[in-house]
């Protein structure tokens, strides 16, 4: 048969199913009502669908860093803009950033004091109830929407290399 919105199929029937393959995605998944509603009512941060992914990252970035660093990703605010991240800072480092810059300041990373003594000033937040799969979803939403918004590589500049010793002659 052939399928519209909210066609409902008889469960105790098999039956084929054509999709149009606009609506197709190698991440597509197909629910039986029932596990749609079980799924309407779950927290996503588990899901390994790249979609529900990036959507909880959009929440989450949206609740929790929106107000220093807006969604526009291009423009500095209270902190960095952040379009294309992704390219310039490793997963791991990020994940660990994003939980606490201070620990990582205190533990001697050199990026992250420089990034401190450059935003003299404002300090970001410790996000330590995120676990790490969530801020990886956070920063999956960053390159999502970095694509979507067409931010060329460079466009936002990054610290790449800093000397401790001429920042700490600055401050
Ligand atoms: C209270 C404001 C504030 C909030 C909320 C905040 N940040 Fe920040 N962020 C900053 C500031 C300020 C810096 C610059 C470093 C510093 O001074 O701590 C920064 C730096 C960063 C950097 C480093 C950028 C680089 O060049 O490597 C990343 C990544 C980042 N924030 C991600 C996030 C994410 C993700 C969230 C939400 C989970 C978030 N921030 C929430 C203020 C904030």
């Amino acid at each position: 048969m052939s399928c519209s919105d909210n066609d409902i199929l008889d469960s105790g029937v098999s039956s084929t199913i054509e999709v149009d393959s606009v609506f197709l995605s190698k991440d597509s998944i197909f629910f039986s009502d029932e596990e749609y509603q079980d799924w309407l009512s779950t927290r996503h941060n588990t899901d390994t669908s790249s979609y529900l992914r990036i959507e909880n990252g959009r929440a989450l970035f949206n609740s929790n860093c929106n107000n220093c660093h807006p969604n526009n990703f291009r423009k500095p605010a209270t902190g960095p803009a952040l379009g294309n991240v992704t390219m310039y800072r490793d997963m791991t480092w990020l994940i660990e950033y994003t939980k606490s810059s201070t620990k990582m300041i205190k533990s001697g990373d050199i990026l992250a004091t420089c990034l401190f003594y450059n935003w003299q000033g404002s300090v970001m937040n410790n996000f330590e109830h995120l676990t790490d799969k969530e801020i990886e979803n956070i920063y999956l939403y960053i390159e999502d929407e970095s694509k979507n918004q067409k931010i060329k590589k460079d466009e936002v500049k990054y610290i790449k290399n800093c000397n401790l010793d001429s920042l700490s002659s600055r401050w």
